[in-house]
């Protein structure tokens, strides 16, 4: 059997021919989902009397599951690196964890394509890798058909297998910026309490064929209306800031329509095509959302962000620079050199913050109220306030109200105040 399922080199395998090419930035993108899901799966088993975890893991647009990789081999594809990130999230549980009975993992793949080429194709592949016991239970379910037009199927059949603590992950790798729109987003958000969306949004297309036909076509689409106006787009072309001004305006819609309430908005820097692409991660607890900065900072390489560090990431004042194209120059790279930058920031806003908290606030009330607006981890964030406190511009107290010499672990209800000294010198420069 031969199966196309897109232009490019080709790789025999037992199941047919795969055809399709994964460009290296697919590649980063699946090193960073297999990850994520390793440390997601991890992080729920973490309590070793938990003996079931019951979830439920969809694949909106799932491909065939195989492609030739940009070294010529076989590069596996979404549902395949699904099912290994959990296979090896099991493995480090029972390897790791001393458990008088084992874990079960009763995790349920939903793999959706309008593609009967990319489903017969998956089909086959998953049954040649072992998988065939899996698919005839139904613990591997294959859809084909709009992911759209499914998803509310697929949305009550995850209720239906976590309705309490309401768990599910939706992996949804359009290929383009419109086949999500913002109800369904909604639809997730309102009906599973512990949903998280991985939704890659090809920004950079958008906004290059932006005009005022196809702007409308996107809102009527997607919901995604007002992040700019039809009569802005001939004014703020011409400035420079453009780009940033109309991305910063369609994540905050896109995020803030979604009902999830914690968000990562970094971009992947594409090799080819039509250049950089979004891939957001919509949560509903910040626990989640830290999981996945983490990430990005592991595969600094590839993921990019337009905007400032430290804590007002939004804005484009570290992207000073923009090129013709409107692009940002110089911008953060999750390396070294933003991680310092990160740092050098976080030590002048934390201060200013605290200043004007006089009367103190928790670590957690600080970190909540500015996950999603900064690139840094909670760990960063704890390792600047510790820098501060160690020089004293900073005091930490207890609960009770009492000084603490914290020199590693912040508790999340340890409180953050500017140290006495510190508000003298800010009192007398202003
Ligand atoms: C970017 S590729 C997916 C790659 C895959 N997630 C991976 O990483 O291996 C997008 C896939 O979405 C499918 N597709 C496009 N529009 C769709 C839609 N509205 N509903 C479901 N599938 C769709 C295409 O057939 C294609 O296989």
């Amino acid at each position: 059997m031969r199966v196309t399922l897109n232009v490019g080199k080709s790789l025999r395998l037992g199941v047919g021919t795969a055809t399709a090419a994964l460009a290296r930035h697919s590649e980063v993108k699946h090193s960073l989902l297999r990850e994520y899901l390793i440390e997601y799966f991890l992080t729920l088993v973490a309590s070793p009397h938990q003996d079931r975890i019951q979830l439920t893991v969809v694949d909106g647009f799932c491909g065939g599951g195989c492609y030739v990789g940009s070294s010529g081999t076989e590069v596996p594809g979404s549902p395949i690196v699904i099912l290994e990130a959990l296979r090896e999230a099991q493995v480090r549980v029972e390897l790791g964890q001393q458990r008088r009975k084992p874990i079960e993992f009763d995790v349920k793949l939903i793999c959706v394509d309008e593609s009967a080429s990319a489903i017969d194709y998956l089909k086959r592949l998953l049954q040649e890798k072992g998988y065939g016991g899996r698919l005839a239970a139904g613990g591997i379910q294959l859809v084909r058909g709009d992911f759209l037009t499914c998803s509310e199927a697929i949305i009550a059949e995850a209720v239906k297998r976590s309705p309490r603590a309401g768990r599910a992950i939706f992996v949804l790798d359009q290929y383009g910026y419109d086949a999500v729109p913002l109800p369904t987003l909604q639809n997730i958000f309102c009906s599973l309490a512990k949903a998280e969306v991985i939704l890659t949004f090809a920004v950079d297309a958008l906004i290059n064929f932006l005009s005022e036909k196809n702007l409308a076509d996107f809102e009527r689409k997607t919901g995604i209306d007002g992040a700019i106006t039809a009569a802005e787009l001939d004014k703020l072309k011409k400035s420079p800031g453009w780009r940033l001004h109309v991305q910063s305006g369609l994540y905050q819609r896109l995020t803030k329509g979604s009902g999830a309430e914690y968000f990562t908005p970094f971009f992947i820097r594409a090799d080819r095509g039509h250049g950089d692409f979004w891939l957001l991660h919509l949560s509903r607890h910040w626990k989640a959302r830290d999981v996945m900065a983490s990430t990005h900072w592991k595969y600094h390489n590839h993921f990019v962000h337009y905007g400032a560090p430290g804590f007002d990431m939004l804005t484009t004042g570290y992207a000073a620079r923009i090129d013709e194209s409107g692009h940002a120059q110089g911008a953060f790279e999750f390396d070294d050199v933003a991680a310092n930058a990160n740092k050098e920031a976080m030590l002048v806003q934390i201060p200013q913050a605290l200043d004007r908290q006089k009367g103190g606030v928790s670590f957690e009330r600080f970190f909540h109220d500015r996950v999603n607006l900064t690139p840094a981890t909670r760990e960063m964030v704890a390792k600047a306030v510790l820098e501060l406190a160690a020089s004293k511009e900073v005091e930490i107290l207890g609960a009770d109200g009492t000084l603490r010499r914290v020199r590693s672990a912040i508790q999340s209800d340890h409180v953050l105040r500017l140290s006495t000294q510190k508000i003298f010198s800010f009192s007398s420069a202003g």
